[in-house]
């Protein structure tokens, strides 16, 4: 396991990520640099992180580094540093290629990862590539790592991160609906949040497909089906495809939006 993780991009996703490893119980240290004050003294009160004046400090007192600038920040905040050879950079920046990190870092070892906020919880599906054995090791302390074959396979998997929001969208009409239909605003989120954790579960435990599950819930005449008809006509899953592929375009770098 690491021992010591450098931080370069103190911002929201190294939080939850930091805060996951620290509920996990791992007791490593965690190295930020000063680049911006107010979240680094953020960073050293929440997880006992220690602050360096720079970037070039992280990466000499650390031995892997988790990278989570913005996209548009990843030159500024990599050009010019030294990395001993293969030092272990964990990235974790959408649509930033390895030949592009590679560039920047020419003798780190790059692993790409793409964690999500319920890391703080420990429950991070978390897609990597490449096979990292120390990586895997940390992604699991902070969920699950789900290694992808091919930089392509891991850009595909990487739109899942994007999808997780609009879950909250979809939760967010189901609570309102269930509401009109004269729930409490507490029991509508209970029962919406719940029923969802339970469809998640059932289709992780099932080898079956989520439209087998559906097929045998939804009989002819009953309440599934009558829904479902609804659903279809108004070809409602036709949308989430859609943005899914438009997230798709985006982190393949083919798309103008
Ligand atoms: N947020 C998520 O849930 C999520 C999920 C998956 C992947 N990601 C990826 O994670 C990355 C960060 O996203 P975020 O939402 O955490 O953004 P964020 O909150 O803006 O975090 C970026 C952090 O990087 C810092 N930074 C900028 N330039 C730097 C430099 N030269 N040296 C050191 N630190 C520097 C920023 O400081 P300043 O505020 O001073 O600029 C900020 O604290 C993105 O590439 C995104 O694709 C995010």
């Amino acid at each position: 396991m690491i021992k010591k993780l450098g931080i370069i991009g103190a911002g929201h996703l190294s939080g939850f990520v930091c805060e996951g490893l620290r509920k996990s119980g791992w007791s490593g240290k965690l190295v930020v640099s000063s680049h911006n004050p107010e979240k680094s003294r953020a960073f050293r009160s929440r997880f006992k992180a220690e602050i360096v004046q720079v970037n070039q400090q992280v990466i000499d007192v650390s031995d892997a580094i988790f990278v989570a600038v913005r996209p548009a920040q990843v030159e500024a905040a990599l050009a010019g540093l030294n990395w001993r050879d293969g030092q272990l950079m964990i990235s974790a920046m959408a649509g930033v290629k390895i030949a592009v990190l590679q560039e920047l870092a020419p003798a780190a070892t790059i692993v790409r990862t793409m964690p999500i906020s319920s890391s703080a919880l420990l429950a991070s599906p978390t897609s990597y590539f490449p096979e990292h054995a120390t990586v895997y090791q940390l992604l699991s302390q902070i969920g699950v790592g789900i290694l992808m074959q091919s930089e392509e396979e891991f850009e595909a998997a990487s739109t899942n991160g994007a999808a997780y929001g609009w879950y909250f969208a979809l939760i967010d009409e189901m609570v309102q609906a269930n509401q009109r239909a004269g729930l409490s605003k507490e029991q509508a989120k209970k029962v919406t949040v719940e029923t969802l954790a339970s469809a998640a579960k059932v289709a992780l435990a099932s080898e079956r497909s989520g439209g087998e599950i559906l097929r045998s819930l939804a009989t002819p005449g009953g309440v599934t089906a009558l829904g479902l008809k609804v659903l279809e006509e108004e070809k409602a899953m036709l949308p989430w495809s859609k943005a899914f592929h438009a997230v798709t375009m985006r982190l393949k770098g083919e798309s103008s939006q």
